[in-house]
C-alpha cells in the first residue's frame, strides 16, 4: 500500500516534471495554471515602487517585461520606426499603429522571451532593468494620471441572446422577449468613458431617482438594486475616417485585444429612467475592466464556429471566418459577512450571438469614426443554463428569488462591502491564456 502511494506520488511528480518541461517555452518560469503564459503575452501599463513612471509592460508568469527599457530591441521593418510607442504612459499610440505593427511586436516578444534566445536571457544588466518580479505587488494602471484621456469612447452592446431573452421575458413577457430589431442588428448604446476604471478601484453605491411603487411619485436615494454585469470588451486599434465605414472583412484588423469587464448597473434607477432613450445614470457611475489586454493573436487558437444566425443578417454584417471564442468566465462574490468568495456564475464568451467583427462593422457602417483606445463591450454574457446567467437581475429573476451563497448567506442584489471578482481563461493543448481578474468592492452611498 505504501509502495503504491510512493509510486503514485513519484508518478505525479514525473507528470508534473514533464508538464513543466513541455511548458518551458520561455526562460522566465511560468506555472501551468498561470493566466499569463508564453502563449499569452498581454499588454498593460504599470509603475513600480522605485519608479512611479507609468509605462508599458508585458505580463509573463509572475513578472512584467518593461518595454520602455528595451525599445531599441524592436528592430523589425515597422517597429524600428516606432520604438517610441513603448515609452508612453498609455497603450493608445501602439494601438494606433495597426495590425502589422501588433503582429511584428508579438513575434519580437516571443523571440526575446524564448528559452532559445540569448539577447535578454544572458544579459544580466538588461534583465535586471527590464524584468519586474511579482507584478501583483506592484501598482499597475491601464490609465495615466488623467485616466480620462487614456481610453476614448466606450460603447456597450447587448449581444447575448440568452441575456436579452431573459431580460425581455421579465419586463415584456415571453412572446415579446426579443424586440423585432434584435436578430437583425447588434443593439448597443454609447456609454461613458470617464467612469471606466481599472480593477481594484472601489465602486460607490450611486444615489438617484427611482420609482419603486408605480402608484406613487418617484423617490430619491441610494440604489437598492445595485447589480453586476459579466462582460468582455475589446480595444479598437487603427482608425477610420469620419464618413468611411470599416468593412466587415477588415474588422479584425481593428481589434487590438480583449479585457474582462464589469458593467455595474443600478436596476432601480435604470428601470425608471430608460424610456425612451436607453441607459443613462443607472450605468455611468462606474465600469471596471481588467488591467491586462490580451492580444487577439493569443486568442485565435481558441476560436470556434460562429453561431448560426437566422434570419440571415444583411450583407454588411456577413462574414464566413470563425470569430467566436471559447473563453471560460466566472463571477465570484465575497460579502463582509462571508468567510470566502463564492462562485455565482460560470459562463462562456462563446454564447455571444453577434461577433466582435459584426459589432465593429455595424458601429461604423453609418460613417461613425472609431479611434485607437475606444472600448467596445459585449453586453452581459449569459448562457442557456441558470448558473451561466451573467447578472444578479437574472440570477435572482428580478429579485423574485434569492441567490444562495451557502453558510446561511444570500443576496438578491449587492450589499455594501460586497467584493465582486470576474476571471476568465482559455485552455487547450496544454496551454492556457487567461485574463487575470476584474475586481471591485461596493462602498456605501454618500450621505446626503
Ligand atoms: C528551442 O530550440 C530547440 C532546439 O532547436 C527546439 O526544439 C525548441 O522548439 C526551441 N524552443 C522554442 C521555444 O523556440
Ligand atoms: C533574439 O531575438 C531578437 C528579436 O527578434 C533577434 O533580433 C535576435 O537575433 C535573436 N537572437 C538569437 C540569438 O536568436
Ligand atoms: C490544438 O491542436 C490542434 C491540432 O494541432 C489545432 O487544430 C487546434 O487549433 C489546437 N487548439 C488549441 C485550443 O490550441
Amino acid at each position: 500500500w505504501c509502495a503504491l502511494v510512493v509510486w503514485s506520488r513519484s508518478f505525479t511528480n514525473l507528470v508534473k516534471l514533464m508538464k513543466s518541461k513541455d511548458n518551458k517555452m520561455s526562460f522566465i518560469e511560468v506555472d501551468a495554471d498561470c493566466d499569463f503564459s508564453f502563449q499569452n503575452l498581454p499588454y498593460g501599463v504599470f509603475s513600480t515602487a522605485n519608479n512611479p513612471k507609468h509605462r508599458i509592460g508585458v505580463a509573463i508568469g509572475k513578472e512584467i517585461l518593461d518595454l520602455s527599457v528595451i525599445t531599441s530591441l524592436f528592430v523589425g521593418p515597422v517597429m524600428s520606426r516606432h520604438q517610441d510607442v513603448f515609452d508612453q504612459p498609455t497603450l493608445n499610440a501602439f494601438m494606433a499603429l495597426g495590425y502589422e505593427a501588433w503582429k511584428e511586436t508579438r513575434r519580437t516578444l516571443q523571440a526575446l522571451l524564448s528559452v532559445n534566445n540569448s539577447t535578454l536571457r544572458d544579459d544580466v544588466s538588461l534583465r535586471t532593468r527590464s524584468v519586474w518580479v511579482k507584478y501583483h505587488k506592484e501598482k499597475y494602471h491601464l490609465d495615466d494620471n488623467h485616466q480620462k484621456t487614456a481610453w476614448g469612447d466606450y460603447t456597450d452592446f447587448y449581444s447575448s441572446r440568452d441575456h436579452a431573452t431573459n431580460v425581455g421575458t421579465m419586463f415584456r413577457g415571453k412572446e415579446n422577449a426579443l424586440m423585432p430589431n434584435w436578430l437583425r442588428l447588434p443593439v448597443g448604446y454609447h456609454g461613458r468613458a470617464s467612469s471606466v476604471v481599472v480593477s481594484g478601484t472601489p465602486i460607490r453605491r450611486p444615489r438617484g431617482q427611482m420609482r419603486p411603487d408605480q402608484t406613487k411619485p418617484p423617490v430619491f436615494g441610494p440604489s437598492k438594486q445595485l447589480d453586476i454585469e459579466l462582460e468582455m470588451a475589446f480595444f479598437v486599434g487603427g482608425e477610420n475616417h469620419l464618413g468611411e465605414p470599416i468593412p466587415i472583412h477588415k474588422a479584425h484588423e481593428h481589434i487590438f485585444g480583449m479585457v474582462l469587464m464589469n458593467d455595474w448597473s443600478a436596476r432601480d434607477i435604470q428601470a425608471w429612467e430608460y424610456v425612451p432613450l436607453g441607459p443613462f445614470l443607472g450605468k455611468n457611475f462606474g465600469t471596471t475592466i481588467s488591467p491586462w489586454v490580451v492580444p487577439m493573436e493569443a486568442l485565435l487558437p481558441f476560436v470556434e464556429p460562429n453561431p448560426i444566425q437566422d434570419p440571415e443578417p444583411l450583407p454588411y454584417l456577413q462574414h464566413q471566418d470563425a470569430y467566436t471564442f471559447n473563453i471560460n468566465l466566472f463571477v465570484s462574490l465575497k460579502g463582509k459577512d462571508m468567510a470566502s468568495a463564492v462562485n455565482i456564475c460560470s459562463s462562456n464568451f462563446r454564447y455571444m450571438y453577434w461577433t466582435m467583427k459584426q459589432q465593429l462593422a455595424h458601429h461604423t457602417v453609418n460613417g461613425c469614426n472609431v479611434r485607437p483606445g475606444d472600448l467596445l463591450a459585449s453586453g452581459t454574457i449569459s448562457g442557456p443554463n441558470p448558473e451561466s446567467f451573467g447578472s444578479m437581475l437574472e440570477l435572482s429573476w428580478r429579485g423574485s428569488k434569492t441567490i444562495d451563497l451557502g453558510g446561511g448567506n444570500s443576496r438578491t442584489f449587492l450589499n455594501d462591502g460586497d467584493d465582486i471578482t470576474i476571471t476568465g481563461y482559455c485552455e487547450g493543448n496544454g496551454s492556457r491564456v487567461g485574463f487575470g481578474s476584474c475586481q471591485g468592492t461596493i462602498v456605501s452611498a454618500l450621505q446626503p
